[in-house]
């Protein structure tokens, strides 16, 4: 036995007498759960261990105080026209707290409202990033008995939202210690993260630390037979490295209802544009900025699970490796997010005048072969657009990527507008196309002919009749364990 596994055990045994009597409860508990099954399950429920790890609970609960929704297609409605024929055309909402993830998958219009476990429009894989039940299901049944199938299908399986079992291996004695146990609780992200970095397990703790976020925080698609979630990072990990994957595959998530391009969504690369940021550069983690090490008032030292923006704890973020105030260092940040809205507005002028344009250009007559360049650039402008914009808080992390990715996106835009007019002249279209009335959200989705009354009304009832259904046998299923 070496002197490091005698320093763990060591310091396993302290970390359990400073938690003392709820680890002591907490054992309790186990035992009487692996009585009742043969093998341990992956522990979803989140209230399990409220008594056990209060200091992390409560600041894990606190995430519920983000909860302001904020509708992005009503802030920006040229994201409508963009994503016409796409599911995020429907709506978009900013991202919010972790404790809302599963009521707004639940929520939004773009998963539809399936009436049995058969119906879309959504795949199981829209789950992937929004509960420790992923994880469980995962574990019990691999992941084809996961991923295999519609969104509906394991409706009243889904009933935790993110949560312990996402970031930590439940089953494993050193979490019931109270020691962190990270794990990379998705299978997917762990082959795709070992493909670039090490195995988890030989890992610093420093890169397991920001790994645990980036099973979520990543981009990723769809891919197979059962529409498994995959990340496309088999020649690297930065836009054109990923545009590169995609365009060899021929892979589109959608084909534009304007402009009839084969799309691609970015979904939201955060940890890919960190890592070509200062701070992943020099090694500061995810964790460093949004889940500092804090005190109680008894001066015990626990992570703060309380995941949002790092300004409202300045003190224990920023501050620890930076002498500026405040002020000064939001003043930075809030430049550098005014820059990139700048940039992004100027790409989606480009990209939102070439959908119309192409449209334009099908109508006059013109040909496949006529149009295939052109497709090809407005694809790469809006996946460049795309990359940076969903990247969120990528003013912080990464401005410089962000605004270099966001100027070859128009670079792109650029290209297809310039072919456009030289076509659109050999058709005898000599005026410049017309951009309609998009100025709010629903003028956009009209443009587009979308019924949005319909989506509401069959919505509403999905969330009346069929998820008070999951919710009940959920219930059943967790009295059982
Ligand atoms: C999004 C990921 C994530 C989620 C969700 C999460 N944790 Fe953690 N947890 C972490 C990270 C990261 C650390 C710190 C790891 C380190 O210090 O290396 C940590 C540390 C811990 C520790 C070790 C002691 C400490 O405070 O550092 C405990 C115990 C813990 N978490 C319990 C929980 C419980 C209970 C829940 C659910 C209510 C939970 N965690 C949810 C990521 C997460
Ligand atoms: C299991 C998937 C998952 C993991 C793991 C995860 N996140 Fe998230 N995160 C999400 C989702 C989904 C949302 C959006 C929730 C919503 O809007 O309903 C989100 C939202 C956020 C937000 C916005 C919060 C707000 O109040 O606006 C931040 C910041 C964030 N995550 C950071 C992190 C960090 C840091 C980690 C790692 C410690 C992490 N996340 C791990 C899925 C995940
Ligand atoms: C150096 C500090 C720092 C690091 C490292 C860092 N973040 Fe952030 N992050 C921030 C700040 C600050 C903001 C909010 C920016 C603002 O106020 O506009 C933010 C914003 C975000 C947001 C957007 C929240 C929203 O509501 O739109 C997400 C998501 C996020 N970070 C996730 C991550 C993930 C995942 C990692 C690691 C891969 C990470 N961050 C690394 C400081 C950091
Ligand atoms: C764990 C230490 C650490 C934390 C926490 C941290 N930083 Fe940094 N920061 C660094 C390092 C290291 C550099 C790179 C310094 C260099 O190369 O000179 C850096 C560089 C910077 C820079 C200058 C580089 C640039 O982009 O122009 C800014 C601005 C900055 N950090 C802001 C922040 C903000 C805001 C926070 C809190 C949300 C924060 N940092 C949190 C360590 C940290």
């Amino acid at each position: 036995m070496s002197i490091q596994s005698a320093i763990r055990t060591f310091s396993a045994c302290f970390m359990g007498a400073a938690l003392g009597i709820s680890i002591l409860g907490y054992s309790h508990t186990v035992m009487a759960d692996t009585t009742s099954t043969d093998v341990k399950r992956v522990e979803a429920r989140n209230d399990v261990y409220q008594s056990v790890f209060p200091e992390q609970y409560d600041s894990w609960k606190a995430t519920s105080e983000s909860q302001h929704l904020e509708d992005a297609l009503a802030e920006d409605p040229n994201m409508v026209i963009m994503w016409a024929g796409y599911g995020f055309a429907k709506d978009y909402n900013k991202a919010r707290g972790h404790f809302y993830a599963l009521d707004d998958v639940r929520n939004t219009l773009r998963t539809g409202a399936p009436k049995d476990d058969q119906s879309g429009p959504m795949p199981m894989a829209c789950w992937s990033c929004k509960s420790p039940d992923v994880a469980r299901v995962i574990d019990e049944r691999g992941e084809d008995g996961y991923f295999d199938g519609k969104w509906s299908r394991l409706g009243s399986e889904i009933s935790n939202t993110i949560g312990c079992a996402d970031c930590h291996d439940t089953k494993s004695e050193a979490f019931e210690r109270g020691e962190p146990a990270l794990k990379l609780s998705r299978p997917y992200a762990d082959r795709a993260m070992n493909a670039i970095h090490q195995p988890f397990e030989d890992q610093t703790r420093f890169t397991q630390q920001a790994q645990v976020c980036g099973q979520c925080h990543v981009e990723y698609y769809f891919s197979g037979p059962t529409k498994a979630v995959t990340f496309p990072w088999a020649q690297g990990t930065n836009v054109d490295q990923m545009e590169a994957y995609f365009d060899a595959l021929g892979f589109k998530d959608w084909t534009h209802k304007l402009s009839k391009a084969p799309m691609l969504k970015a979904q939201h690369p955060e940890y890919e544009t960190w890592r070509d940021g200062i701070h992943g550069k020099n090694d500061v983690g995810c964790i460093d900025c949004h889940m500092p090490k804090v005190q109680t008032a008894e001066g015990k030292v626990y992570t703060s699970h309380k995941i949002g923006n790092p300004f409202d704890q300045f003190e224990n973020t920023c501050a620890q490796c930076h002498t500026q105030s405040k002020e000064t260092m939001q003043e930075i940040v809030s430049t550098r997010k005014a820059q990139v809205l700048n940039m992004k507005l100027t790409a989606e002028k480009h990209i939102v005048a070439a959908h119309f344009e192409a449209a334009a250009a099908w109508e006059a007559g013109a040909t496949e072969a006529e149009m295939a360049s052109i497709l090809q650039d407005i694809r790469h402008a809006q996946w460049r657009w795309d990359y940076a914009i969903a990247s969120h808080g990528v003013h912080m992390h990464a401005p410089e990527v962000a605004l270099k990715v966001l100027g070859t996106a128009v670079d792109r835009a650029a290209d297809a507008r310039t072919k456009l007019a030289r076509l659109l002249a050999t058709k005898g279209m000599t005026e410049p196309v017309q951009v309609p009335d998009i100025s709010t959200k629903e003028k956009a989705q009209a443009v587009l002919g979308m019924d949005m009354e319909t989506m509401n009304i069959e919505k509403a009832d999905f969330l009346k009749t069929v998820i008070p259904q999951w919710e009940d046998d959920a219930k059943k299923r967790e009295a059982s364990y």
